[in-house]
């Protein structure tokens, strides 16, 4: 006869939830009774039983986290921040990539309805709050990663876009540029916007500085060249003395483009930044100056806040905000 956690429980002297809780978040756990309940799984040679147990428990033991490029190393890091915290939970993460299109994004939160996930991270591309209303109504909680919540009516873990904008602007600022470009795009990604917010309310303290927007069609190292080549395109005197990069993919876009033509300097004719603080960013051959997230954090973060929302549904959410950090490098001229 196989040995169920209720045997289990029974021989450790504690309840089925604390047998659970053991096997699931053993750091909430005091370690007394894990090496109680250990020595009882061990005794009764108990075998978890995970696809019945996750059948009993009308939940997956995985986490759908859905990023908006996989090709972009800040969300690799920040799935790589989430796993680790996920695998000290006993749960995994399958990770699905959006590249920033709606219809993808829409079929990786079908496919983990279906799968009836634990639960659910997502860099969300549009606002798919009805959507995620949908996955609670389920029993599926979801967490915001890289953006606030629209309506505050899901938990977000991001950073304060609009304030990196500003820091960077005012370091360009700082550093004597007068002439402006805010590169990224498109527009309707909210990190886009909110550090373009920032970039514009620095400058507006600025009368002596003009800002443009050269807008993307993607966050991307190509359109981060073609818009460099646009920039070589035009007359000197048009040109602008500094380049704010909506992420790292773009300015190492101009950089490449600046570089392979040899008509600009970095930083003595053009100064540049970027924004994520991407490994690549360092060992660019202009060392890149950068707008720091820490995204391994927001990634372990996120999933802390979904496991507890998983235990209790009705625990409100929580907007947790953290706060952009200025890596200066010789790009903008350190
Ligand atoms: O992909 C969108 C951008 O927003 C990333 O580069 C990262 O900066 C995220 O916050």
């Amino acid at each position: 006869m196989s040995v169920s956690v209720k045997d289990v429980a029974a021989r450790a002297g504690v309840s089925v939830g604390t047998v659970s809780n053991v096997m699931n978040w053993p750091d909430k756990v005091s370690s007394a009774t894990v090496e109680r309940v250990q020595r009882a799984i061990d005794e009764l040679g108990f075998v978890r039983n995970d696809a019945a147990r996750q059948l009993r428990a009308g939940r997956s033991h995985a986490i759908g986290l859905v990023i908006l490029d996989i090709g972009n190393p800040f969300f690799t890091d920040l799935a790589r921040g989430a796993e680790d915290r996920a695998s000290k939970a006993g749960l995994s993460i399958i990770l699905g990539n959006s590249d920033e299109r709606a219809e993808r994004e829409s079929s990786y939160l079908d496919l983990f309805e279906e799968q009836r996930m634990h639960g659910v991270l997502i860099s969300p591309f549009g606002d798919i709050t009805a959507r995620l209303r949908r996955l609670r109504e389920r029993g599926i909680p979801a967490v915001l990663v890289d953006r606030t919540s629209a309506d505050a009516s899901f938990s977000s873990v991001s950073v304060d876009d609009v304030a990196g904008g500003v820091l960077a602007v005012d370091h360009l600022i700082d550093s004597g540029r007068r002439r402006i470009a805010f590169v990224g795009g498109p527009s309707e990604i909210r990190q886009v916007s909110d550090r373009l917010e920032g970039a514009r309310s620095a400058v507006a303290q600025h009368p002596e500085v003009t800002l443009e927007v050269i807008e993307t069609r993607a966050l991307s190292v190509i359109e981060g060249r073609a818009a460099g080549n646009g920039i070589l395109a035009r007359p000197p005197a048009d040109r602008p003395d500094a380049v704010f990069a909506a992420n790292d993919l773009i300015a190492m876009g101009v950089l490449q483009a600046l570089n392979m033509q040899g008509a600009l300097h970095v930083p003595r004719d053009i100064a540049l930044i970027g924004y994520d603080d991407i490994d690549f960013a360092s060992a660019a051959v202009v060392p890149l100056s950068s707008i720091r997230q820490p995204s391994a954090m927001i990634g372990a973060t996120a999933v802390e806040i979904l496991l507890e929302e998983a235990a209790d549904p009705q625990l409100a959410p929580r907007q947790i905000v953290f706060q952009p950090e200025l890596v200066v490098r010789e790009s903008t001229g350190r």
